[in-house]
């Protein structure tokens, strides 16, 4: 059984810079575009968890037009061509100018590395292949597989049973801080890549380090 270094990405916001769709249309956006950014995300995560905890499974790419749509109404509508830009965009975010370098470093050092994300397949290959992080992942692997989002311990049992590893062999990266709780909770040892300085939270479920952007991953000891 391969024992070398695992590291596991969450995608959004880790890897890919959700706010980078909004960014590209601001001029068209205008004052509203960071509050329709913020709510299109927030909306887009709490109809994964209500879906999970209602039992129930709809598709990330469904969910995220649906949270487009809600958070476009709150701030005052998007035409429809704009709406289908901004999703368009969604697909071929940018990603964050320290990932390739990370991921390229860790695999340098014979580590293993691989995704776990809440997007279904196509919405991650899409991602990757436009942002140039294709081929520097073991495996890349989605909730869609089960129909059961993050934070769910299944979830996140997709890694160690893709790997035949046991949660603690897996160092799991995130920036959100809720997918480290539920990393956490589940065993892996938990890296949160706090990109935007926010507040710690889950105060029992700790991460076992805390980076500002994957820079510092590398050289990490955890
Ligand atoms: C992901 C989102 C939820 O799983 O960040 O990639």
């Amino acid at each position: 059984m391969d024992r070398s270094e695992l590291y596991v990405f969450d995608a959004y916001g880790t890897l890919f810079d959700v706010h980078s769709a909004v960014a590209r249309y601001s001029a068209e956006l205008g004052p509203e575009a960071k509050r329709l950014s913020e709510l299109w995300r927030s909306k887009q995560l709490e109809y994964t968890w209500v879906r999970t905890l209602a039992g129930v499974y709809r598709e990330f790419d469904t969910l995220t037009a649906e949270a487009l749509d809600t958070a476009a109404e709150i701030c005052g509508g998007v035409t429809p061509a704009l709406r289908s830009d901004l999703l368009k965009a969604y697909r071929q975010l940018d990603a964050f100018p320290d990932a390739a370098p990370a991921l390229a470093a860790l695999r340098a050092r014979g580590a293993r590395t691989a995704i776990l994300s809440n997007g279904v397949p196509a919405m991650l290959d899409e991602a990757l292949l436009s942002s140039g992080l294709s081929g520097l992942f073991d495996a890349v692997l989605s909730v869609d597989a089960i129909g059961v989002y993050k934070t769910a311990p299944a979830a996140y049992g997709l890694v160690t049973d893709r790997f035949s590893a046991t949660p603690e062999e897996v160092v799991f990266l995130s920036s959100n801080r809720w997918d480290i709780a539920g990393a956490a909770a589940f065993g892996f040892r938990a890296v949160w890549v706090n990109r935007t300085s926010q507040p710690d939270e889950y105060a029992e479920l700790t991460p076992r380090a805390i980076l500002k952007t994957l820079d510092g991953l590398p050289g990490l000891i955890v």
